[in-house]
């Protein structure tokens, strides 16, 4: 009788190392993927559940993570918090942050990918960004959601486990930073928030999409062939936020005057980006404000308000002789970005010039 309980026990003791064996295995064997939360819809609650309105970055980093425990099939997750913010209080200070942890973590042996929750409206503005500073090629991949997690088929659940599938797989590495909502993967550069509420507000409207999520899995479509990561020369080691230069966006519009541009000159203004209608365009009084901007050193790009498509040189405004930059396919606010690490290099306009080209 003795013999048998004490077998039992031994068995059971086998059995339960056995499973702890597998378990850490399979754990030994998930990549390591790392969370990096800043707030928005995603981390957002309804402010009463009748009510179309909420408040951003009400979650914490691991609330969200607890919320899908699907995740843990995926990947070993852990999750730190950057900010908690919604994004159109985005600033330069949580970006530095933001690109010196990715940069830190990225070099770690033991890190795999990094996975960003992030506001969705200026997402693509921080996904450009990084494209340019994070020197690594391990997937960087943000994620979002259009509902918040309180509402009726909040798809912030479905999004992360989109983002954490991604940034997991090693096809997704060397693309630079992805953005992945409503199951559809897009490169940096190209994506743009398009829509106010809709869940397939981003939009890659002028090379097309990177991918399809499809159950989990990803599907690429196409490659990343502009300069981004380790391809990039731009670095923000040891930058501080007043060392990012003063560059503003004018938007044009019928009737605009010189006055705006005059007075960002008159506040010691680095660079403007011309938010054009059409292609690039703007008033014979606005132009002649950026000339004169342009002729005291200030660096002038012309971009358009239009959505999508190229601004290039000397087609209805003569940039040779204006002194101007053509913001080619970046938008407004991506322009500003670039020009802002270009200016920190060089106030060369062939140079800047070049940037918007290759970038
Ligand atoms: N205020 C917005 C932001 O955090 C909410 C929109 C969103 O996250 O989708 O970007």
């Amino acid at each position: 009788m003795k013999t048998k309980t004490s077998s039992m026990k031994t068995n059971k003791i086998l059995l339960s190392l056995t499973l702890a064996l597998t378990f850490a295995q399979a754990a030994w064997a998930l990549p390591n993927i790392k969370v990096l939360a800043t707030g928005g819809t995603i981390a957002g609650a309804q402010t009463a559940q009748s009510d179309a309105g909420y408040k951003s970055g009400t979650f914490s980093v691991n609330d969200l993570i607890k919320a899908v425990p699907q995740l843990t099939n995926v990947a070993v997750l852990s999750g730190e918090q950057i900010a908690n913010i919604g994004s159109q209080t985005m600033n330069h200070e949580v970006w530095l942050k933001l690109a010196a942890r990715c940069n830190e973590l990225l070099a770690q042996k033991d890190v795999d990918g990094i996975v960003i929750t992030h506001g969705t409206d200026t997402m693509e503005e921080t996904a450009y960004f990084l494209s340019l500073v994070v020197k690594s090629d391990k997937p960087v991949v943000l994620v979002g959601s259009m509902r918040p997690a309180t509402a009726i088929s909040a798809d912030g659940p479905i999004n992360l486990c989109n983002g954490v599938a991604l940034a997991a797989n090693p096809e997704a590495k060397g693309r630079g930073p992805l953005v992945v909502l409503n199951d559809t993967i897009h490169y940096a550069r190209e994506a743009q928030k398009m829509h106010t509420t809709r869940m397939d507000t981003f939009q890659s409207p002028n090379r097309g999409i990177a991918g399809m999520m499809n159950t989990g899995k990803a599907f690429f479509y196409s490659m990343n062939t502009t300069r981004h990561n380790t391809k990039s020369e731009f670095s923000v080691a040891g930058l501080k936020t007043n060392d990012l230069p003063y560059v503003a966006i004018v938007y044009s519009h019928a009737n605009l005057g010189g006055e705006m541009v005059d007075f960002l000159v008159s506040q010691g203004v680095k660079g403007i980006v011309l938010d054009g209608v059409g292609d690039g365009n703007t008033t014979d009084a606005a132009l002649a404000a950026l000339e004169k901007a342009a002729k005291q050193g200030v660096a002038v790009v012309r971009c358009s308000r239009t959505g999508s498509g190229v601004v290039d040189r000397n087609v209805e405004v003569n940039d040779d002789k204006l002194g101007f930059i053509a913001g080619m396919e970046l938008s407004a606010q991506k322009a500003r970005i670039l020009l802002m690490l270009g200016l920190a290099k060089t106030n060369d306009p062939k140079q800047l010039q070049q940037y918007f080209v290759e970038y």
